[in-house]
């Protein structure tokens, strides 16, 4: 009995200790501690450095807590991984992160929030509010206004998580995964106008392992672009619009340029979007490429170009190259693509002159304009289709 006794009594005290050393291992830091303030007015830029600093020294897992409020980052922050101890901080955000009101002071950094050479950063919840809105009115007037900084960016990182947060309104890219190596973006919500210039938002750049699910994003630019450099990339269950569709490109402006490859786009829903599934290069020689993409269960409601190839993209119809795109598109599948056209042309294949795109596979394909079937459109373009394809395939 005694001895039982003590057992019972040693297991509780085991398990005590157990507990107490698991949360001391994993430190907090609040930035509110450190001197920010939830009033949407006070700057809480140095608080918020502070406790990445000591987030950062921490030789533990650390997280840092933003709790609910407003608390006004005002100017561009870049935190730095290079000397981190902690291999794993998270940023846990109950509040809203907004940007001075004043376009102009952040409208020049490249990004209001710049996250360089991390290794296990998550960004968990929250909202990030840019008010980017004054700056787009800026640029549509004719006055002189800054570019715009982007909301939220990852530089050569690793291991990155960004897991339900909201970004709204940024002045450009709401975020841009960029030379990164594994990233796994969830649960992202992005809104801003439907008209709002160069608000991509998510832009994904030379990087690699890249996996964006479950996320709703509505904006004036692409949804999703997708720049040069990357592979394996992941991307599903993804509700776009307003916006540009998702996008592979711009690419080609340069005349060496690394390749995409292994792209995967599956479950994607389009509403009122001006594209679904783009990919797009300027008419220039380069040496990139786009080779083994898979396009895979898309519904379209009301997209202008629900399936388009545009080698001879040129936005602004100004000063346009008419070279003959030197980026070589191959492998791309689209699979069980379904809905309505805005426009009588649901399927575009417009190919480089010069390298004429190879391997197009398309697969159960079904897209209507005013209930009746769209056309298709095809110029340099080869490939095959198999199953009930609607418009008739012209490769
Ligand atoms: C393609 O990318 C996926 C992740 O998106 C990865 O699991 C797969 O191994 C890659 N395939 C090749 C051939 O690299
Ligand atoms: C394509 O979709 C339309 C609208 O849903 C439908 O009426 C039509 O029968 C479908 N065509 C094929 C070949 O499945």
């Amino acid at each position: 009995m005694a001895v039982c006794k003590q057992y019972c009594f040693s297991l509780v005290f085991m398990t005590f200790l157990y507990v107490t050393c698991t949360l001391a291992a994993n430190a907090q830091y609040n930035v509110e501690s450190y001197g920010a303030k939830p009033d949407g007015k006070t700057d809480s830029t140095k608080a918020f450095m502070a406790a990445w600093t000591a987030a950062c020294a921490s030789t533990s897992p650390a997280t840092i807590n933003v709790p609910s409020g407003r608390f006004l980052l005002g100017s561009a922050i870049t935190f730095g991984g290079q000397t981190c101890k902690s291999k794993a901080i998270r940023f846990e955000i109950d509040g809203t992160i907004v940007a001075p009101s004043d376009y102009n002071v952040i409208g020049k950094a490249d990004n209001w929030i710049k996250f360089v050479r991390v290794s296990g950063v998550s960004i968990v919840g929250g909202t990030l509010d840019a008010k980017g809105a004054a700056l787009w009115s800026c640029k549509s007037s004719s006055k002189s206004c800054p570019d715009g900084a982007g909301t939220l960016a990852f530089y050569n990182s690793n291991n990155v998580v960004i897991d339900g947060l909201s970004s709204q309104n940024s002045q450009k890219f709401h975020i841009r995964i960029e030379s990164c190596h594994n990233a796994k973006l969830q649960g992202v919500k992005v809104s801003a106008a439907g008209n709002s210039p160069n608000t991509d938002g998510i832009h994904v750049q030379s990087s690699t392992g890249v996996t964006i699910l479950n996320s709703h994003i509505g904006t004036g630019d692409d949804c999703i672009s997708i720049g040069p450099g990357n592979s394996n990339l992941w991307i599903e269950n993804i509700a776009c619009g307003p916006g540009h569709g998702i996008s592979i490109g711009s690419l080609g402006w340069k005349e060496q340029e690394a390749g995409v490859q292994n792209v995967t786009v599956k479950t994607a829903t389009f509403t009122g979007t001006q594209n679904g599934l783009r990919i797009k290069t300027w008419a220039r020689p380069s040496n990139g490429f786009v080779k083994n993409v898979v396009f895979q269960h898309a519904v379209m409601s009301n997209v202008k170009h629900p399936i388009i190839i545009d080698q001879n993209y040129c936005p602004n119809n100004q000063n346009c190259p008419h070279q003959g795109s030197g980026v070589k598109i191959s492998n791309i599948k689209y699979k069980d693509i379904h809905g309505t056209s805005a426009t009588q042309v649901a399927m575009t294949f417009e190919c480089s002159k010069t390298q004429p795109c190879r391997g197009i596979t398309l697969d159960d394909v079904n897209l209507t304009y005013k209930n009746h079937p769209a056309q298709a459109s095809c110029s340099n373009a080869g490939g095959t289709s198999s199953g009930s394809v609607t418009p008739a395939s012209c490769l």
